[in-house]
Formats: structure tokens, sequence, C-alpha cells
């Protein structure tokens, strides 16, 4: 199946068909409501999920907006759902033992559908999203040392400086100021990965990248006319063309900047690109080629700004509703930071930060549906018989609400993630970051930006949901809000710091590594 098809079934079958009848109310199961003095409203996308499948309208309404809300409950209580829709039967694997028989035990059995179609080929080439599979392995070889530990601390210094530039701008703004935070994520986010890309160079990319992947993101709304014979193949052909135009001039400069850094590789700055540039696969010594750079450039920059630009915009969401968590971590960073600007050393001391972050994107998972999986020969998940030719869903938004894992799932509650709770959970039973050898490869990455990020600027701000403000979700590859999100800015007085060992945040200095189970 080609993989607009693919991507756009993934929305129809994730809405369910009309397949199942029997599905009984959980007892207790409730609506989550914002804090008292708030008003009592479901928060966006955590309303429990519908009883019955939804009718075909309202599954065709939800691919515009966010179509796992429409899911039924049932999804969320058995091990396994089997959706029908017209393009076939689709697996939905909701048990930590059979996601991980899916991507790790079995992993053979279950490819990654390769996105080898020329839609996905126009954006990132050959990158590691979207490499075949000798291709992606001896990628993944030969780049995973530049997203090692050691080498993301090295980027620390980058990841606070732009954002304490950052939070100047901000504090250049009036009192209450309007923004809209999504678009604020995007931008810093955007100049993050440009100032770990390409170090000095990075105004100049950051121009031509936010454009580029603007149009890049955009290009990824589907329509029905986008799978009708003739119409379809016409209307996607002139996409991937406007996309190719769109890339240009962010293809030209990574082009001469590789130049450059092959010329210089011994004085070049310690940036991604020098290092993909000089990077070699261990066994053969064998590098990439300026070709190759360039796709995992562009794979790096879709995969890396937009997932933690969504991320971010949910933590200030969430916080905005959730006062006393808010109040929890301003508690921490005044304790641990003390007004000063935080360094990479300081990770392992700010675990409450570290767990607003994971249970952010357990209630909003940047990547709601890790991509299709086909089965290639018969198999058995949780009981279920698998048959070749199977299409296999696993989602994070499914497994993170799931209620044999989780209490009270539409529930935002940081403590989840206190180490001790952390430790019991099955490995597979939370997976923003996928699992098993696709795992993502910027997971350290990601979660050293958000938390640095989160240090820098809840030390000096906090931001209200503006009056009115109607939040909704849309899917389309990420989770983000549907609109934007526009926030009232209010600088932060620092509260009293409690006595050291009096009220100590959860889990103080217990978590040593910033990144341990991904
Ligand atoms: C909060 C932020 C992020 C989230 C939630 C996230 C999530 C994911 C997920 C779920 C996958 C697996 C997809 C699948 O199996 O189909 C993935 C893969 C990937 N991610 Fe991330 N990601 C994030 C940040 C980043 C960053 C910062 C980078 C790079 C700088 C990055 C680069 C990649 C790449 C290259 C892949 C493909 C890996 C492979 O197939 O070998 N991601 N990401």
């Amino acid at each position: 199946m080609s993989n607009v098809l693919q991507i756009y079934s993934i929305w129809l079958y994730a809405a369910n068909a009309y397949t199942r009848t029997s599905i009984r109310a959980i007892p207790g199961n409730t609506i989550v409501t914002t804090p008292a003095g708030a008003s009592k409203k479901t928060l966006a996308g955590l309303a429990p999920p519908p009883l019955k499948p939804a009718s075909f309208l309202a599954t065709v309404r939800s691919t515009k907006g966010n179509p796992f809300e429409i899911i039924p409950l049932q999804a969320y209580e058995q091990p396994f759902y089997l959706s029908k829709w017209l393009l076939g039967p689709v697996l939905m694997v909701n048990d930590p033992e059979g996601v991980r028989r899916v991507l790790l035990d079995n992993v053979a059995n279950y490819p990654k559908e390769e996105m080898g179609d020329e839609f996905f080929s126009a954006m990132f080439g050959e990158g590691l999203l979207s490499a075949p599979g000798a291709k992606w392995r001896t990628h993944r070889k030969v780049m995973a040392p530049s997203f090692g530990t050691r080498t993301v601390e090295s980027y620390a210094p980058a990841m606070v400086e732009t954002t304490v530039a950052f939070a100047e701008r901000w504090d250049a703004l009036p009192q209450s100021s309007e923004m809209d935070i999504a678009a604020e994520m995007q931008a810093l986010t955007l100049k993050i990965i440009c100032r770990t890309m390409f170090s000095s160079d990075a105004e100049e990319l950051a121009a031509h990248a936010g454009q580029a992947l603007d149009f890049a993101q955009a290009s990824l709304e589907f329509g029905l006319l986008d799978v009708l014979p003739l119409i379809g193949p016409w209307r996607i052909k002139r996409k991937q063309e406007a996309i190719r135009a769109h890339f240009k001039g962010m293809d030209a400069a990574i082009y001469r900047l590789i130049g450059e850094r092959e010329k210089i590789h011994n004085e070049a700055p310690k940036d991604f690109l020098t290092r993909l540039v000089a990077a070699k696969d261990p066994d053969d010594g064998v590098g990439l080629n300026a070709n190759e750079v360039r796709d995992e450039v562009i794979t790096i920059f879709m995969a890396g700004h937009e997932t933690t630009a969504v991320t971010m915009t949910w933590v200030w969401y969430l916080l905005s509703q959730h006062p006393a968590e808010e109040a929890m971590l301003h508690r921490e960073l005044d304790a641990v930071l003390g007004g000063r600007i935080p360094t990479v050393e300081d990770l392992p001391h700010l675990p409450y930060t570290r767990m607003v972050i994971e249970e952010t994107m357990r209630v909003y998972p940047p990547a709601p549906g890790i991509s299709l999986r086909e089965a290639k020969e018969a198999d058995e998940l949780c009981g279920f018989k698998v048959t070749p030719g199977l299409q296999v869903l696993v989602s994070p938004w499914i497994l993170h609400r799931h209620r044999r894992l989780w209490d009270d799932p539409e529930r935002f509650d940081p403590t989840r993630f206190a180490k001790e709770s952390s430790e019991k959970r099955p490995r597979f039973a939370y997976l923003p970051f996928g699992g098993g050898p696709r795992v993502c490869i910027g997971a350290t990455l990601a979660m050293t930006e958000t938390i640095l990020i989160l240090a820098v600027l809840a030390q000096r701000f906090r931001l209200r949901l503006k009056e009115g403000e109607e939040v909704t979700l849309q899917t389309r590859i990420t989770l983000r809000p549907k609109n934007g999100m526009m926030t009232i800015l209010e600088r932060r007085e620092p509260v009293a710091q409690p006595d050291r060992g009096q009220e100590p945040p959860p889990q103080q200095a217990a978590i040593r590594q910033p990144v341990g189970r991904f």
C-alpha cells in the first residue's frame, strides 16, 4: 500500500469501524476537570473514550482532528483490538508483552513499512525514518555515536544559551503579553536544532529550514480526494513537486556547508553536521556521502524539532491547568537552581522537572501512533492468531490510557514517573519514543533539551491559558493543538525556598542519568 494511503488509513483505522457491539463502561471512570477555581471543563483530549464505535461520518470527520479520540473504550480495556475498515483489518496491540513481541522479540516478522514512495523521498530522501532495511541498518550504526549521552551533553550549552536568549526576548515584552505558545515553542526548538546542527551557520539555515519544514508539515494534510483513483495520484504528484521546490534553498545551503566541513575537518566546529560528515561505519570504515548526509540532516530536522516543540507546548498547557503540580515544579527549580542558569550537571537533580515532561508525553504522546507494521508470517499476539499480511498498529495514545496499565489515566500526575513506580512498570507500557531497534535515536537529546528548556523558562515565567481559549487536538503524525494555543505570559516571583531536606521534591538526586529507560 502506498504510504499516502497508509497514513490516511491509519487515521481511518484508528478511528475504528463497526465491528464491536458489546462495550461496557468502567465503574468510577471519571472526567478529569481543571483545578479548583478554574472552569470545570474537560481538558483537550481528556474525556474518557466513547462507549460506542463512531458513525461513518464521525469517523471521516475525525481525520481533520485527532482520530484517536473516537476509538471506543473497549480498545483501552483489552490486550488487543481488531478494527476493520474498507481497506482491511488492523490489529491494535495494547498489551506490553504483545508490543514487545512486535517491536523487539519478533521484530523481523513485523517490518516497518518502508517509506519508500516518492512522497516521502521528496522530503527526507533516504534518511533513517525512510531508508530501506539494509541502508537503515548501516546508517543507524554510523550515526549512533552522534546521539550518545556524551555527545548530547556537549550540545547542552547551545541549548541553554538559545533558550536564555529566548527568555530575554520574553522579558522585554510587557507583562501579560499574549502569545501563541505553540508557535513560540516551534521557533525555539527550530533555533536549537539549527544551533546544534550548524553552530555559527545556524541563522542562515534557520530561515530556509523554517519555511521548508512548515510547507512539508502542511503537505501532510490529506483529504479524501488524495486517495481517489486518477485525481489522487495527480494531487500527490503536485505536492511532491511543490515540496521539492520548497527544499531547494535549504538543500543548496546544506550541500555548501557539507563541502566546507569536508575541507576543514580538523578545525570544523563540533556540531551535528561535522559529526555526520566524519562518521564512519565501525565495521568497514565507510562513511556517508554528501547526499546521504543531506537526507539525514533533513530527517533529523523533521523528526526532531516538531516533536520537541509539541511536547513543550503540552507541558505549558498542563501546567497552566494544574497549579499544584506547577508549584511543585517551581519549588524544585528554585531549590536546586536558586535562579541560576542550569547546566547539564543539574539534570540528575531535577527529577520532578523530568517527571512533568514524562507525564506530559504520557497524556499527550507527541507521536500518538507508531507507524504500521505488517506481519510477514503467521504469529500469535496476546492470544490472537496473526495471519501473514495483517497490519499491526502500536499506539502510544491507547497504551498510555489503557485501564489495565494506569490508574485514572485521564489524570495528569507526574508522580507516576517517580523512580520506584517507573521501575515497576513494564518497559513496553510507555512508548513516547517507540521501542526496539527502531526506537527514537534522539530520545536522550529530546529529554535533555526539554528538561533544560523547562528549567530555564519556568524559573522566570508562567503561562496562563487565554480566557476562552478552546484547545483541540490534531494528529498530523505529531499530536498538536489544532489552531495553536493562545496564552498570557506572566513573570514569576521565585517561591520561598524550603529548608533543604524539610520538604524535598520527590526523588531528589535519585536519578543519575537524564534518560534511563528509553
Ligand atoms: C519529544 C521528542 C521526540 C519524540 C516524542 C520522538 C518520537 C519518536 C518515535 C515514536 C520514533 C519511532 C517511530 C517508529 O517506530 O515508527 C522516533 C524515531 C526517530 N526519531 Fe524521534 N522523537 C523525538 C525527538 C527526536 C529528536 C530530538 C531527534 C533528532 C535530533 C529524533 C530523531 C528520530 C529519528 C532519526 C527517528 C528514526 C529512527 C530509526 O528509525 O532508526 N527524534 N521518534
